[in-house]
């Protein structure tokens, strides 16, 4: 009989405890067992009331019923806990997603575009990054580059001039070339270098194919021993990899230019009727170049018996309506937002230098 009493209890707790829904109905059977005067409890309290002979072993079972229903009224209170968190998290489950609101993502301009390829052109032979202003000096515009104030070229090149900044002070103009940057980076700097020049130029002509402003990109070689071989490499290779034509046809014919000594115009491959790029037959003009004009040097303090180089200067807009099939130069700085997604570039993917330079 005494036996089954406890079996009772623990039968009953176990029961009771799997219909517990909530702490506070296992807490009720906790103490109802454990508490103070809780059954267990108050049979461990009557322990003394047992006939002598049977204390012990009535003792060891109470302690042993103790420690099977502590173990099972604890392992309820971990169940209880995690459902309740469980069913916390699902009723406080925030929606954290809200429609997206559309982006439109903007567009590299065409120029922009160009210039950064020529930048990763140029960088990729060790070509640094020089800058000069849009107003020059007549001087750094002209008269340094030996294009005395008579010569024919000035009226070539339909200058914008500028009213001097003071009385007697220097006459100014829009520069008509970033070829002034050359005198600049010679006067500022110690040979050897070797920089391009990306920038706005200015020339008083306006149709289809020219504009008032438009832009040009430099490039300046000086060193102990460049010579003309080195110009040539590095223009065809800056072709070749700018055009994406891995065999270009590239032609070097004597020009003239004031600054440069020789001079020469750089002619690449096209199909004159298709206006395809490459081996089509035909030649386009592309870029003027040349080495150095020793009085060039001279000009910009620097020793001509000691260092020269080689120079080339292009039309930005003019290479960027070859490369991408670009009929008119007018809708360039017209901003029109049909024009610009239609040639315009993703910003996501800049130019890179994926196939590198010929070695
Ligand atoms: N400055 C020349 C032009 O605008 C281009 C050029 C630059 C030619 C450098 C030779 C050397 O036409």
């Amino acid at each position: 009989m005494m036996q089954d009493d406890l079996d009772a209890l623990k039968a009953e707790t176990e029961a009771a405890l799997a219909e517990a829904r909530d702490l506070r109905a296992w807490d009720a059977i906790r103490v109802g067992v454990l508490g103070k005067s809780g059954r267990l409890t108050t049979l461990l309290k009557e322990l003394g009331k047992t006939p002598a002979e049977q204390r012990r072993e009535r003792g060891a079972a109470l302690n042993r019923l103790k420690e099977a229903l502590t173990e099972v009224i604890e392992a309820r209170r971990v169940a209880l806990e995690q459902e309740a968190l469980a069913a916390r998290l699902a009723a406080e489950r925030l929606d954290i997603t809200l429609p997206p609101v559309p982006t439109a993502p903007g567009l590299v301009h065409p120029i922009s575009r160009t210039l950064e390829e020529m930048a990763a052109i140029f960088g990729a032979m060790g070509f640094e990054i020089a800058e000069g202003p849009d107003v020059e000096t007549d001087w750094h515009n002209f008269g340094a580059l030996n294009i005395p104030g008579h010569h024919p070229a000035r009226a070539d090149h339909d200058t914008f001039y500028l009213p001097p900044a003071a009385e007697g002070a220097a006459p100014r103009v829009l520069r008509t070339h970033t070829s002034p940057v050359q005198v600049r980076t010679m006067l500022e700097r110690q040979p050897p270098f070797r920089v391009i020049v990306p920038g706005r130029t200015y020339r008083a002509d306006h149709d289809a194919t020219h504009s008032p402003m438009f832009h040009q990109c430099e490039g300046l070689v000086i060193g102990r021993d460049i010579t003309l071989a080195h110009l040539k490499g590095c223009l065809i290779d800056f072709l070749r990899a700018f055009f994406g034509i891995a065999d270009l046809p590239v032609r070097f014919r004597a020009s003239y230019f004031p600054f440069t000594e020789p001079s020469m115009e750089v002619d690449i491959g096209w199909n004159r009727k298709t206006g395809e790029l490459g081996g089509g037959g035909d030649w386009l003009e592309i870029l003027g170049s040349g080495m150095v004009q020793p009085k060039v040097l001279a000009n910009c303090g620097i020793d001509p018996r000691e260092w020269q180089g080689f120079a080339f200067g292009m039309g930005v807009e003019r290479v960027t309506m070859l490369k991408h099939g670009i009929p008119d130069l007018r809708p360039f700085y017209e901003s029109d937002i049909r024009w610009l997604r239609h040639y315009g570039f993703n910003p996501l993917a800049p130019a890179m230098l994926h196939e590198g330079v010929a070695p």
